[in-house]
C-alpha cells in the first residue's frame, strides 16, 4: 500500500510460566570485532556460532562494500578478505552501529590511508572515540577529524606503543589489539578492558598467528608479526542474552535449563539472581538449571561496572525483574550517562521507578499490567519484552528493529519455552 508506514511490533500475552531447554546464541559483541579483525588476513576465515542479527548484517555490508565476499551456512560465516579494494567506508554504513569504528584498526593495518565517518549506534549519552584515536596516533597514525569525517594515514609503518587507557574501554582495547597484531614491535595496553569478548578476539587473532598475552587481564601485550593467515574459530555464547533469558524466567516464576552457556562469564550476574531467591545449578559437562521462586526478592543494589563487574548491558533486563520483586532496588549506571530510556515505558506497564541522574530507585510491585510501549534502544527493548512476559494481559511493543540488533529470533526462542509472543 503506497505511502503507508508499516510498523512491526511484538504482541505479548503475559502471565505464562516458561519451561524447557534453551540454547544461548553466539555473542554479538564477539562476532562484530572478529569480523573486522578478519581483514588482517588475506583469505577465507570460517566463524562458527555467529548469530543472525541486523548488526552482524551491517558489519557484513561493510566487508562486502570494501571488496570482501561473505556467505552464511546456518550459523557459520565464511568471510574471504583476499580481494579488498576500497579504503573508504561511507557514513551510511558507519552510522548503523557504534562498533563500525573497530574497522579503523583493521583497515589502517592493511592500507596506508583510510577514510571513514564517526560511528553511530544506540543513544546512551556521549560516546566519544578519543581513546581509539589517541592510541592509533601513538602507533604512528596521522588523523584529521573534520565535519564528522576521519582521514587517517601512516607515513611509514604502524608501530608498537605503550598505551595507558584512562577508561577500560572495550572498543578501544579491541581496536588497539587489532592494529598492533601486525605492527612493528611490541604494544602494551594498560588498564585494558577484560571482557570475555576481548579474550575471544585474542583467541581468534592467535589462531591467525598473532602473538598476544594477557587478554582478559588489565595489561595486554601484543608482539607484532609480519603476516597473519586466515583461521577457523567458534564464537563464545552471548552472556547478555543469557542474562536476559534468566530475567524472563525470574519474572515468570519459571524453571529453565540453559545449554551452551559459560557460567564464569556471568560471575557478577548469577549472585544477583541468587539474591533474588533463584536457585542456579551447574550441570557437569556444561549447562545450567535455573529455578525461580514464587516471588522474587529485591537484589537491593546493582552498580554497573567494567568486567568482571556487573555488565551495563544487563541493567535494563534486570530492572524488569526488580520491578516485580519484593522490596526496593537501587541501580547505579556507571558506564553510560543516559541508559534509562526503558524506565518511562516500564512505568507504563505499572512499574514504580524514579530516576535521578545515574541512579534509579525501583519499588517492586506485585503485578505489572499490559500496555502499548515503545523501545528506544537494544537492551531497553529486551527489558520491555521481559516485563511484558510478566504483565497481566496483552502488551504491544514497538521498536522491534532495536531488539533484532542483538537477539536472534527472540519471539521464537521464547515461544519455544511456552511464551505467547509474536511479531506482527
Ligand atoms: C561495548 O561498547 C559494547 N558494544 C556495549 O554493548 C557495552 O555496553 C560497552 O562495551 C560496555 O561494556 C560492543 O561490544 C559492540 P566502551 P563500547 O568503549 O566499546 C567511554 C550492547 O548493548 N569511552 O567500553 O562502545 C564511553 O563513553 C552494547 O550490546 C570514552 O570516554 O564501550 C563509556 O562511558 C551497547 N572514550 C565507557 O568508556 C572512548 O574513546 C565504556 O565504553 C571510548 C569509550
Amino acid at each position: 500500500m503506497k505511502g503507508c508506514l508499516v510498523v512491526s511490533m511484538y504482541v505479548v500475552e503475559g502471565g505464562r510460566t516458561l519451561s524447557g531447554e534453551v540454547r544461548v546464541q553466539g555473542s554479538k559483541n564477539s562476532t562484530l570485532p572478529i569480523l573486522a579483525a578478519s581483514l588482517l588476513c588475506c583469505g577465507e576465515s570460517v566463524l562458527f556460532n555467529c548469530p543472525r542479527l541486523s548488526d552482524v548484517d551491517a558489519t557484513l555490508s561493510i566487508l562486502r562494500y570494501i571488496g570482501c565476499s561473505a556467505r552464511r551456512e546456518g550459523d557459520t560465516l565464511i568471510v574471504d578478505t583476499a580481494s579488498v579494494t576500497r579504503n573508504v567506508i561511507p557514513s551510511g554504513l558507519m552510522h548503523r552501529m557504534r562498533s563500525s569504528i573497530i574497522f579503523l584498526g583493521a583497515m589502517i593495518a592493511r592500507f596506508d590511508r583510510v577514510k571513514m565517518s564517526f560511528p553511530g549506534g544506540c543513544e546512551l549519552g556521549p560516546r566519544p572515540i578519543d581513546l581509539h584515536l589517541n592510541a592509533l596516533r601513538e602507533m604512528g597514525v596521522a588523523i584529521s577529524e573534520e565535519h564528522g569525517e576521519l582521514d587517517c594515514c601512516i607515513s611509514d609503518r604502524l608501530h608498537g606503543a605503550k598505551i595507558a587507557l584512562t577508561v577500560p574501554s572495550v572498543g578501544a582495547t579491541e581496536n588497539i589489539m587489532i592494529a598492533a597484531a601486525t605492527a612493528d614491535g611490541t604494544t602494551v595496553i594498560s588498564n585494558a578492558a577484560r571482557e570475555p569478548e576481548i579474550t575471544d578476539l585474542a583467541d581468534y587473532l592467535t589462531a591467525c598467528g598473532a602473538k598476544i598475552s594477557g587478554a582478559g587481564e588489565s595489561t595486554v601485550i601484543i608482539d607484532g608479526v609480519k603476516r597473519l593467515h586466515p583461521a577457523t574459530h567458534a564464537i563464545i555464547p552471548d552472556r547478555i542474552v543469557a542474562a536476559t533469558l534468566m530475567s524472563a524466567a525470574a519474572v515468570t516464576g519459571s524453571d529453565i535449563r540453559f545449554t551452551s552457556i559459560i557460567p564464569s562469564h556471568l560471575e557478577s550476574v548469577l549472585p544477583v539472581f541468587r539474591d533474588c531467591g533463584c536457585e542456579i545449578e551447574m550441570i557437569s559437562g556444561g549447562g545450567m538449571v535455573f529455578r525461580s521462586p514464587y516471588r522474587l526478592q529485591s537484589p537491593r543494589l546493582i552498580r554497573t561496572m567494567p568486567y568482571p563487574g556487573f555488565p551495563t548491558d544487563a541493567q535494563a533486563p534486570l530492572m524488569s525483574a526488580a520491578a516485580v520483586a519484593d522490596g526496593l532496588t537501587v541501580f547505579v549506571e556507571n558506564m553510560f550517562e543516559s541508559r534509562y530510556s526503558h524506565v518511562s515505558e516500564l512505568c507504563r506497564l505499572g512499574a514504580d521507578i524514579r530516576v535521578e541522574g545515574r541512579v534509579a530507585v525501583v519499588d517492586g510491585v506485585r503485578r505489572l499490567l499490559s500496555a502499548h510501549v515503545r523501545a528506544r534502544d537494544l537492551r531497553g527493548a529486551a527489558a520491555l519484552v521481559v516485563a511484558a512476559l510478566s504483565a497481566r494481559g496483552k502488551s504491544e511493543i514497538e521498536g522491534v528493529e532495536y531488539l533484532e540488533r542483538g537477539y536472534e529470533d527472540f519471539e521464537l526462542v521464547l515461544s519455544a519455552l511456552g511464551a505467547e509472543m509474536k511479531k506482527v
